[in-house]
């Protein structure tokens, strides 16, 4: 798929300096990787990861770390967001006790954002905080949550309510895992893709939407979103984006950290504007209990009624929030409701969102493609006219 070396990334996050490689078959050769990052850590290491993405790579990686010398145990979880719990993190942290990990231990983990933020909770809290390298399988977890620090589990009361800032000491990013991903897992990655390109680069918004041509068919609704393999998406993306898939993983790490690494414990409005998309995005998920609809397609949504709202309150040009709703479609990503869908359960959800409840509105708008702000202009009644409009 890609000839290109990998590439290696220097994040900078606090005090602390940290290295995200992006390359094509790296998983045949990731102790070389992490023999050097971490030095002077093991030899015992626990691989969490769920019991798809153990199924495809598990083993590969326990043998790379073998081979140099490390003691691995792979502990599977079941896939899906229900396994992202404080009982899930306890039953880990046991199973590592029982296997004698102990302060030198370190921590990877292999598989989508579910797992990137459970694994590295229980590194942010076995032995007071051990080590952490994010394998990421997914697109999402490549561009987006591998980056960045944010760790943590759900409550009954809502999502990612308990965690910890713990970045990672490595990240690897193998291309080449992408292709077994279902399609539209894929297709949900690009939701956040496009997201950083409205709040930060122009220019890769104008390269995406050269190079997706016309959309891939009308939109769907959700319900009729069928799962494929991703393959045919992975060969066709390098030639309708015209640059390749690593040189767009790169530059959105590079986005993202250069967000966070401004703003890091999300106190200075910086980290917010990555928020984009993400209040309504959020309250769709819940309206729909975080089962129907996947995370990037929810921002999708999300982003199509931050874009009407930036049109009323920052100036946005009608034309440019027609380019978004045309490159979120073009890559299968909804950009309306569902007919049936209760949208009242939107309003209630939006109402119980915690940014909320002090009575001021933080909602992040965009002025123009490429930039972003925090703005305290935006009403409840201009977030609701957004969502009838969906
Ligand atoms: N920490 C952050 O900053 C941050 C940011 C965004 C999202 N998140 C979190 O990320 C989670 C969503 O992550 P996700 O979308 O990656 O979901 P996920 O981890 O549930 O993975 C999606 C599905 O794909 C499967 N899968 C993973 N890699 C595969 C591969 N290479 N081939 C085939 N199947 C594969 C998984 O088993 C799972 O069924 C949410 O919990 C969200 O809260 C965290
Ligand atoms: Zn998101």
């Amino acid at each position: 798929m890609n000839n290109k070396s990998p590439t290696v990334i220097k994040i900078r996050a606090g005090g602390q300096h940290y290295k995200a490689v992006v390359g094509a078959n790296l998983f045949g050769k990731v102790q070389a990787t992490i023999s050097p990052a971490l030095a002077g850590h093991g030899p015992r290491c626990a691989i969490i990861t769920d019991s798809n993405v153990a199924r495809l790579f598990g083993d590969r990686i326990k043998q790379s770390l073998t081979t140099v010398g490390f003691e691995p145990i792979l502990i599977p979880i079941p896939p899906g967001e229900r396994s992202k719990t404080l009982v899930q993190a306890g039953a880990i942290c046991d199973q590592m006790i029982a296997a004698g990990l102990d302060r030198q231990s370190f921590v990877i983990g292999l598989g989508g954002g579910v797992v990137g933020d459970i694994s590295g909770f229980v590194a942010a809290i076995f032995e007071r905080g051990i080590p952490h390298v994010q394998i990421p399988t997914t697109l999402l977890a490549m561009v987006d949550s591998s980056i960045g620090g944010k760790t943590g589990v759900n409550t009954s009361a809502g999502k990612n309510l308990l965690g910890a800032v713990h970045h990672p000491l490595l990240v690897i990013d193998d291309v080449d895992v992408l292709k077994s991903l279902p399609r539209r897992e894929f297709n949900q990655g690009f939701a956040e893709i496009i997201k950083h390109a409205i709040i930060a680069d122009a220019g890769m918004f104008k390269k995406l939407t050269q190079a997706s041509g016309p959309p891939i068919g009308r939109t769907r609704p959700m319900a009729s979103l069928h799962i494929k393999n991703s393959s045919e998406a992975l060969i066709r993306l390098p030639l309708r984006a015209g640059f390749a898939l690593q040189r767009l993983i790169e530059r959105n790490i590079e986005i993202k950290w250069k967000i966070v690494a401004k703003d890091e414990f999300d106190q200075a409005g910086e980290r917010a504007l990555l928020n984009f998309g993400h209040t309504v995005g959020h309250a769709i998920e819940a309206a729909a209990y975080y089962r129907e609809i996947l995370h990037g397609e929810a921002v999708s949504l999300g982003i199509v009624a931050a874009c009407t709202v930036s049109m009323k309150k920052a100036g946005l040009q009608k034309e440019q929030r027609d380019a978004v709703v045309e490159l979120l479609h073009s890559f299968e990503l909804p950009t309306r409701l569902p007919k049936n869908f209760r949208r009242e359960k939107i309003l209630d959800a939006l109402r119980f969102d915690k940014k909320f409840n002090r009575g001021e509105i933080r909602f992040v708008v965009t002025p123009k493609i490429g930039s972003a702000h925090l703005s305290s202009e935006v009403t409840m009644e201009d977030i609701h006219e957004a969502v009838a409009q969906l």
